[in-house]
């Protein structure tokens, strides 16, 4: 048997790269020894992105892309289909994970520095499969055919209608009509099922394949292709295989129990994975009272909403996302990993997770005036979290950071001078103290105590 497999390994690899392919992307791929658990979540993207494809492969056999039936189509899974209910809830609880896998595995990216040279390609291959994603979630949620999947992608494809000119024209273009109807089902379905896979798994093969060009960063930011042996191996590297195929099924294991913990005990996560108006079939004539995206759309929907006028919010939507494409030149700090950078970035890099998670909370809330005001002042926190990375990412004279603060002090004053409600003037007198507190902190607290801002010296090998 042995010698027969062996024959049939020689026989193919005469033909096709197949041993040399193993071996330079998995056996012999040297990876820094000293990975953590974060590293854990560039496989389990992968996992995810397995599993949403077989189970939309099963879902699409019994799924019918028709205004008249989609909706029925989807209950016919549910109901009849033998295990039906499992691969739906397995796509649409899936599709939750992914996001919060993707999440975690970008956050472990800017802990680590893992965006700067010469990893800024990884980075922004990265971005547009996060782009892409979000694409794919967003045609996929029309699918159902339910209320929230009609009446949300009305509204948001009616943001593009905010753009001058072009606006209406391409928001019809993106319809196929004058509505959300049969047409744009149609297309957003062919799109979620044919051309965004392809496009993201391209996306991901360029991602490892970049990332195998240059070496995986570590929790230490060392580069370990500088230190080899006499063989060239990298000092600090194992092979990919077995050390990280091991380590790295047991991340498997660990978040496939989750999956099925959810999965199987609370599938609709309490409507944040799965919206109870989407179990009503969509209704043209009835709009639902509380039209909201599903919870990994919703911070960005927040600082939309934050925002009165509606092209700027639609043009703060965008540049909320796009701006991630930029990191690697608005962080040129030479320290890469967290674990040598200062105390300035640990606490920013903390405050920018909890304006994420507190924004994104509020895009899934009713609006209220108390909740406008709110999302308006973390909005600024979330930009003024990419301001301060950039300004302290190099030397600044004192000198240049008071101009700075004053020139933020007019533009803070100009722009609430431009919303000023006389109605609520405690309220906004009450949120100015957010921006008040976080430019005295990030931005004044290093020249009070220039400690804050100062970086450990990296040691030459991980540790
Ligand atoms: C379908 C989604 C994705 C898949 C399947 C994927 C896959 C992977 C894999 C397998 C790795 C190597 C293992 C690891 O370092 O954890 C990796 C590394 C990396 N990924 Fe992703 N990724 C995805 C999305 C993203 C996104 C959205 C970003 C950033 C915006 C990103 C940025 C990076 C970076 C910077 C590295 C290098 C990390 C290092 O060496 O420290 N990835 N990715």
């Amino acid at each position: 048997m042995k010698a027969l497999l062996s024959g049939l390994l020689e026989w193919t690899d005469a033909r096709f790269p197949l041993s040399k392919l193993w071996n330079e992307h998995v056996a012999q791929y040297f990876a820094p020894k000293n990975f953590n658990f974060w590293y854990f979540f560039g496989s389990l993207a992968l996992l995810m992105l397995v599993l949403q494809i077989l189970s939309g492969i099963w879902l699409a056999m019994y799924y019918k892309p028709d205004a008249e039936e989609a909706f029925r189509s989807v209950e016919f899974i549910m109901r009849e289909v033998e295990w039906g209910w499992l691969i739906r809830y397995m796509h649409s609880t899936g599709a939750s994970f992914f996001f919060i896998v993707v999440y975690l595995h970008m956050y472990r990216g800017v802990m680590y520095g893992s965006f700067k040279k010469p990893r800024e390609l990884i980075w922004i291959l990265g971005v547009l499969i996060y782009l892409c994603l979000m694409a794919e979630a967003f045609f996929g949620y029309l699918l159902p055919w339910g209320q929230m999947s009609y009446w949300g992608a009305q509204v948001i494809i009616s943001l593009f209608g905010a753009l001058p000119f072009i606006g209406e024209p391409l928001a019809l273009w993106i319809r196929g009509d004058f509505v959300v109807s049969d047409a744009t089902l149609n297309r957003f379905y062919s799109l979620h099922v044919v051309a965004l896979p392809l496009l993201l798994l391209a996306l991901v093969v360029a991602h490892i394949q970049a990332l195998h060009e240059v070496g995986s960063n570590n929790p230490d930011g060392v580069e370990i292709k500088k230190k080899k042996d006499a063989a060239g191996i990298p000092m600090d590297g194992i092979p990919f295989h077995p050390y990280y195929t091991v380590k790295d099924l047991m991340g498997a294991a660990v978040c496939l129990f989750l999956f099925a913990f959810v999965l199987f005990l609370v599938p609709e996560f309490g409507g944040w994975f799965l919206e109870a108006a989407n179990f009503e079939p969509a209704d043209p004539l009835k709009t639902p009272e509380h039209i909201l995206p599903v919870w990994y759309f919703t911070p960005y929907y927040a600082i939309l909403r934050a925002i009165p006028d509606k092209l700027t919010g639609v043009i703060a939507m965008g540049a909320a996302v796009a701006i991630f494409l930029f990191l690697p030149w608005i962080d040129r700090h030479p320290v890469k990993s967290i674990r040598y950078r200062s105390l300035l970035f640990k606490f920013l890099l903390i405050f920018f997770a909890i304006t994420f998670v507190v924004l994104g909370y509020l895009g899934t809330q009713p609006p209220t005036a108390g909740r406008a005001e709110l999302g308006l002042r973390l909005g600024e926190a979330y930009f003024a979290f990419f301001l301060v990375l950039w300004w302290y990412s190099r030397e600044r004279s004192a000198g240049s950071t008071w101009t700075l603060l004053a020139v933020l002090a007019i533009v803070f004053a100009v722009v609430d001078a431009i919303r000023w409600d006389p109605d609520k003037a405690a309220l906004m007198a009450l949120s100015a103290l957010l921006p008040l507190i976080y430019f005295g902190l990030f931005l004044v607290g290093p020249l009070v105590s220039p400690r804050l801002n100062a970086s450990r010296e990296v040691p030459e090998r991980v540790t």
